[in-house]
């Protein structure tokens, strides 16, 4: 009886190193009970290590390769992300399909181009800034009467003239983006989000 509960003394104290042995803390990285469960395999997409050796000493998986190797032996060049298909269209970074319309067909452009914006007071808002930065020296505040450098360009017509007024807002983003006449492109300076913008506010401006 007494040797049995001694030995019971040693059990425990044996069980409880056993456990401590398993944590982790510091610079100790502690034993793992099956790695691949912690362990990504998955391939990561902005990274490439090709060698297979790297991160041998760290490694805990019994794939044969180190834990920092990286690559995708199926791909072309072993690269993690494959290429785009080609004639892929790129996204702009809002997320808009930019258009290949020739910068002289606007009767196409006008018949095409939708605004992505929704049709929101804070869009027009935001569009009168805009449109107060970029054409407001040239159209004049209201798009009627030329701005200070409109006076000295000559040639601004009024959003309000015939041959404006009743066009469409594929044709305005159209004119923004790539300019008419006179006028220069200003695709440039404006991301395709902000060029709707104005539209809204010339749109606006048009029907004052
Ligand atoms: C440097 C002066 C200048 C600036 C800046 C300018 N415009 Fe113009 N804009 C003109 C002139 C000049 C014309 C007439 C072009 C022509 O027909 O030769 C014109 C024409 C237009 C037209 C009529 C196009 C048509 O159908 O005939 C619109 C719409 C227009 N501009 C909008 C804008 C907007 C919006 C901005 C700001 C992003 C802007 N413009 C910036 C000078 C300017």
């Amino acid at each position: 009886m007494y040797i049995y509960k001694s030995m019971k003394k040693y059990l425990v104290v044996a069980l409880g190193v056993v456990i401590a042995g398993c944590s982790a803390s510091g610079d100790n990285p502690g034993k793992e009970y099956a790695p691949n469960m912690y362990h990504s395999v998955a391939y990561e997409p902005l990274k490439q290590i090709k060698n297979k050796e790297s991160g041998m000493w760290v490694s805990s998986l019994d794939n044969g390769v180190g834990e920092y190797y990286s690559s995708n032996p199926n791909n072309p060049h072993e690269m993690n992300m494959r290429e785009p298909v080609a004639n892929t269209v790129r996204r702009s970074k809002f997320g808009f399909i930019p258009n290949r319309i020739h910068k002289d067909s606007f009767a196409l452009a006008e018949r095409v181009l939708k605004s992505p914006l929704p049709n929101t007071p804070n869009v027009e808002k935001e569009g009168k800034v805009l449109y107060e930065k970029f054409c407001d020296h040239c159209h004049g505040a209201k798009g009627i009467e030329p701005g200070k450098v409109g006076e000295v360009f000559l040639g601004v017509p009024a959003y309000t003239s015939a041959a404006i007024k009743n066009k469409g807002e594929g044709h305005l983003f159209h004119v923004i983006s790539h300019g008419k006449g006179r006028m220069g492109a200003h695709a440039s300076q404006l991301s395709i989000e902000e060029r709707w913008k104005i539209v809204r506010y010339v749109q606006k401006l048009q029907n004052q």
